[in-house]
């Protein structure tokens, strides 16, 4: 898919002031710093549609973007990270759950997960309760390009094992660097196939 167009359209906390256009949606989730923000600026071959930081805690609100005046992308504060106690770090933020929980537009949500990092409980809960509110959801494996060429099929296919650990199928998954675009056409190219799934 081509992107022509990308364009930011509102931050917010409240799901009630989202965007009323009913255009499918693509969600971005995962930790604080797994690189939500630099992969949709990677997607939409943006330098800085979406902010990004070297910190992590940069993304606070709910960003929506429309993409090709028909679509939108949002980006999502990460989890796992605040300058809160550890339970408030531990729980999901309420405004991303009332978000997944009432955002009926979303037509699939993308967990992105540290391509270096073992599988994490708070990644792997929160793929749990996105599957108990049967919210679609794929896997992106973020920052390949940090890793050599043996041990990043080494750590997805130790995340796999993981996963099937309690799921009974694995999810679609995608590799992706902000760097050397890699997983740009395949995301792209599975949101189309979304897109067109929903008009046909
Ligand atoms: P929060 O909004 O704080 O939750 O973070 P985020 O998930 O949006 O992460 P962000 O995109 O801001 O990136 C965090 C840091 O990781 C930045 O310094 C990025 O430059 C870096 N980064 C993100 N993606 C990649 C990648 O694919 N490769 C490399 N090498 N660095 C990346
Ligand atoms: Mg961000």
């Amino acid at each position: 898919m081509k992107i022509k167009t990308a364009e930011f359209v509102i931050s917010n906390t409240e799901v009630s002031k989202c965007p009323k256009e009913e255009f499918p949606e693509y969600a971005f989730i995962g930790r604080s710093n797994v690189g939500k923000s630099s992969l949709i600026n990677m997607l939409t071959n943006h330098g800085s549609l979406a902010k990004t930081s070297g910190k992590p805690g940069k993304t606070q609100l709910i960003n929506h973007f429309v993409i090709n005046k028909t679509w939108f992308l949002v980006d999502l504060p990460g989890y796992g990270y605040a300058s809160v106690s550890k339970d408030q770090r531990r729980s999901f933020q309420k405004f991303i759950q009332d978000y997944f929980n009432t955002r009926m537009q979303l037509a699939c949500t993308f967990v992105l997960i540290d391509s270096r990092h073992k599988p994490q409980k708070i990644d792997l809960e929160f793929m749990e309760f996105l599957g108990l509110n049967e919210i679609p959801f794929c896997i992106v494996f973020t920052k390949s390009d940090k890793l050599n060429k043996s041990t990043l099929p080494k750590n997805i296919e130790n995340y796999k094992k993981e996963l099937l650990e309690t799921w009974e199928e694995l999810p679609p998954y995608f590799i992706s660097s902000a760097t050397n675009k890699a997983g740009q056409k395949e995301i792209l190219d599975f949101i189309q196939g979304v897109n067109e799934s929903l008009t046909n």
